[in-house]
């Protein structure tokens, strides 16, 4: 039996292909192994979002080497977000590699192994990556849509599922890589959630995440209906055999009554809202490109709290972005403990080539800067965090 092995970074789109990945692999009599010193074919899932987690790729790729040497008929794939921004460059980088397919090229992974398998000598590397937003196709984007059918295999007998609803982020935030690399937002047909989640659960699933770049962002329309998060919240939860339903990442102006409602009103659904705000400065957030204000996040806080008491909410940060000042950072500070987050993600700025942010503004704060921030609010966010710990751990007594 031929084997393979997978590596993967990034957000959970990433995870959720990897799966599919490893599942459509299985489904064509492979099979998986825990490091590559046995494998077949090494795969890599990979994240563009930050410097760092295109560095580890590339580290991981330039430890293949001995591995290539050895059996060059072993295979070497880059997938994911990296492939899309990087396409044929990932060639000349690592030369081992051979060959790279974007997100939205995933359903020939198996095809396009076996025909390199098969090809003596191996001469074309192939370069498969998704279209490009200006001229998408969208037969070939839906035909991607393939891998999240709802009858999907499960690889692992497991409780917990993702299930991804929309695809790709209009928002471009000045900052970011995602838009560029997964291209424009699109919903998925309530009726293949619908049914994707009840396979799932007939498969013994009792943990359900909705994931998408913007979630809240869900909007199918069919006739004069559309369908919004909140509906799929109300359709899922009356699934025989789903327990718990959670949905990641929330756009802040998208969190509306409607959804806050459905949350608080359906037992299935956890109270928690991952809603990253990014800064805390009006400043920083216009020059992002985030379309709401600090003032407006609080108030979303508020109308979330006011409503389910009880509810949890985290949060993302980016700390160091172009032109931010100790005032602004001080105003960040200021939100979390406002906001009392259950726990924070904070990142230091990474400039991304063909980003707004890249093109017009100065990476100028100073990387020790940025490390001082980080830590700082860190230690802010820990503190709550523990808080939070101290009262539920009460609540259980
Ligand atoms: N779609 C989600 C998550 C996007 S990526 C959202 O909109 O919230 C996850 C997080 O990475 C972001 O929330 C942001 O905090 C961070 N991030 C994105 N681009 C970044 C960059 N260039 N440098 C540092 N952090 C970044
Ligand atoms: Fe990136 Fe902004 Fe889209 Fe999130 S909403 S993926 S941060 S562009
Ligand atoms: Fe990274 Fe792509 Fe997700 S850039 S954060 S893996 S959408």
């Amino acid at each position: 039996m031929q084997k393979f092995y997978i590596e993967t970074v990034g957000c959970q789109m990433n995870v959720l292909d990897s799966e599919l990945v490893c599942s459509a692999l299985h489904q064509a009599g492979w099979q998986q192994v825990d490091t590559p010193t046995h494998a077949d074919v090494a795969l890599f899932n990979t994240c563009s979002v930050r410097q760092h987690a295109e560095d580890k790729i590339y580290s991981a790729l330039g430890r293949l080497k001995e591995w290539k040497g050895e059996k060059p008929d072993r295979l070497v794939g880059v997938l994911g977000c990296m492939a899309q921004k990087d396409q044929k460059m990932i060639f000349s980088r690592a030369p081992l590699v051979d060959f790279v397919l974007g997100p939205g090229k995933l359903h020939i992974l198996v095809e396009t192994i076996e025909q390199l398998l098969a090809s003596h000598p191996r001469s074309a590397k192939k370069v498969f990556v998704s279209l490009h937003r200006t001229t998408d196709n969208h037969a070939d984007v839906l035909e991607s849509f393939r891998m999240y059918n709802p009858d999907r295999t499960i690889t692992n007998s497991q409780d917990a599922a993702l299930v991804c609803i929309t695809f790709g982020c209009n928002q471009f935030c000045s900052y970011c890589i995602v838009p560029f690399v997964r291209g424009p937002e699109q919903s998925r047909n309530p009726q293949d959630i619908v049914n994707e989640v009840k396979h799932l659960a007939d498969k013994g699933v009792t943990k359900i995440t909705f994931i998408g770049q913007t979630v809240n962002s869900y909007r199918y329309q069919e006739g004069n209906k559309t369908a919004h998060l909140a509906d799929l919240l109300y359709q899922t939860s009356g699934i025989a055999g789903v327990e718990q339903i959670d949905f990641v990442t929330n756009y802040p102006l998208g969190i509306d009554g409607g959804l806050i409602h459905a949350v608080r009103d359906l037992p299935k659904v956890a109270k928690h809202f991952h809603v990253p705000a990014q800064s805390g400065s009006d400043a920083v957030l216009e020059r992002m490109n985030r379309h709401y204000t600090a003032a407006q996040y609080r108030d979303m806080t508020d109308r979330i709290y006011g409503t389910i008491p009880a509810a949890t909410i985290t949060s993302d940060f980016i700390v160091g972005f172009c032109g931010e000042t100790d005032e602004d950072f001080e105003q960040t500070v200021d939100l979390v403990k406002y906001c009392r987050f259950r726990n924070s993600f904070i990142f230091k700025y990474s400039e991304r080539d063909g980003t707004k942010a890249a093109k017009f503004y100065a990476d100028d704060v100073p990387d020790a800067v940025k490390r001082y921030r980080n830590n700082r609010l860190l230690e802010v966010q820990v503190d709550i965090s523990r808080q939070h710990a101290a009262a539920n751990d009460n609540r259980t007594i």
